[in-house]
């Protein structure tokens, strides 16, 4: 296959506005450039994000991103093929941002416009990183989003199961601003966890003993306050050993639901009998190194590799939106100027919708 296309990707559904452009040739994808403009420090002094300052940000600089994105990719906007954009699911102030701006340049461009789903640009990136082949299974696991994913094509997925309240990421950053660790805090309870005792508290392993990948995590910082409560009421205060062991029974807690839901989700994504058996992980979660290995010791078990993208492509970006935008390509999946902005879009809508909306907004 010689298929050549360029794709300009733009991303704006959370607190990340990005443009990026990639290229197929000869089969792989290429990443030209990729522009991302977080809006952590916008947000820091109120605990998430908020809606009204992200679309505002977003729309600011959307532009400014698609410039620098086509300037350091070395080409003109008329050498694209397609203007790709996530339609949601995400706060409806950013993706009309992003939706708006994509409209705009397909239409003074006369270029083809491609809505895609935030949550494909992430279960597609393994294809334009690792070349995965379908049917491979994913999980999703940041400060916005878990669920276990069956890909089977860039517009089929199977959803297994996903978080019915908080992310993961969700967790580990309140469970740093119980502890007074900074934000972002999943880095931070992990270091702090290095020289903890994960069996020194007992943290509950939310819904392992129902059937099913679904999993909750709202309850697991309920037990971590009411545990630090504890220890506090003891002794006046917290120790360096003490918050060094509530972050490691919080932080095995979490590895333990995940290695075990993954097990559940591998069992079933087999019965496909895949080829090459393989579990691909996103988001910011993945990069945790006790969570991971978790994942790899059931991967090896279940006889499946381990994948994941690496981590800037694992978070939110444009690369992925742009490649997702070169797989819909592909097929033909075009859109026209009544693409809608969507704040909830199941990628699975054969499944009941998750009811979790989460600090970062819908997750679909
Ligand atoms: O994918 P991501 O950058 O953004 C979205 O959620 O969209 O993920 C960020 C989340 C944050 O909640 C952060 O605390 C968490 O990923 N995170 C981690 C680690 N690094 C980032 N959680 C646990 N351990 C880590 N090492
Ligand atoms: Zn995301």
């Amino acid at each position: 296959m010689n298929e050549t296309i360029t794709v300009l990707g733009l991303e704006s559904s959370c607190d990340d506005t990005a443009a990026a452009v990639v290229r197929l040739a000869d089969g792989q994808g290429q990443i030209l450039s990729s522009v991302v403009y977080g809006q952590t420090a916008l947000h820091a002094a109120f605990g998430g994000v908020v809606p009204e300052i992200a679309a505002r940000a977003h729309a600011e600089k959307i532009d400014l991103c698609v410039e620098e994105a086509l300037a350091a990719s070395g080409l003109p906007l008329t050498s694209m093929d397609a203007i790709a954009v996530t339609a949601g699911p995400g706060l409806i102030g950013g993706v009309l941002s992003g939706v708006m701006c994509a409209k705009g340049l397909a239409a003074g461009s006369g270029l083809p416009l491609i809505g895609v789903n935030h949550l494909a640009g992430h279960a597609l990136t393994p294809r334009l990183t690792d070349g995965l082949a379908f049917p491979y299974l994913m999980l999703l696991v940041s400060g916005g989003h878990c669920q276990f994913l069956i890909a089977r094509g860039p517009d089929s997925f199977t959803r297994l199961g996903g978080t019915i309240d908080d992310a993961p990421g969700e967790a580990f950053d309140k469970t740093a601003k119980l502890l007074g660790l900074p934000q972002p805090g999943g880095p931070e309870v992990e270091r702090a966890a290095l020289g903890g005792d994960p069996a020194r508290f007992t943290f509950p392993r939310p819904l392992l003993d129902r059937p099913g990948c679904d999993m909750s995590f709202s309850g697991l910082k309920t037990a971590l306050l009411r545990t630090r409560d504890g220890v506090m009421a003891e002794k006046g205060g917290l120790t360096v050993q003490d918050r060094a062991d509530l972050c490691a029974g919080f932080q095995a807690a979490v590895a333990d639901v995940l290695a075990e839901k993954s097990r559940r989700a591998m069992a079933e994504y087999l019965t496909l009998d895949p080829a090459e058996p393989v579990l691909a992980v996103a988001g910011g979660v993945a990069a945790n190194a006790a969570i991971r290995a978790g994942l790899e010791t059931v991967c090896d078990e279940a006889g499946l590799k381990f994948t994941a993208p690496p981590l800037a492509l694992c978070t939110d970006n444009a690369a992925m939106i742009a490649w997702a935008g070169i797989e819909r390509f592909r097929l033909g999946l075009f859109d026209g100027m009544d693409l809608a902005a969507r704040p909830r879009w199941p990628l699975d809508t054969s499944q009941p919708a998750l009811l979790g909306s989460g600090k970062k907004g819908a997750k679909a």
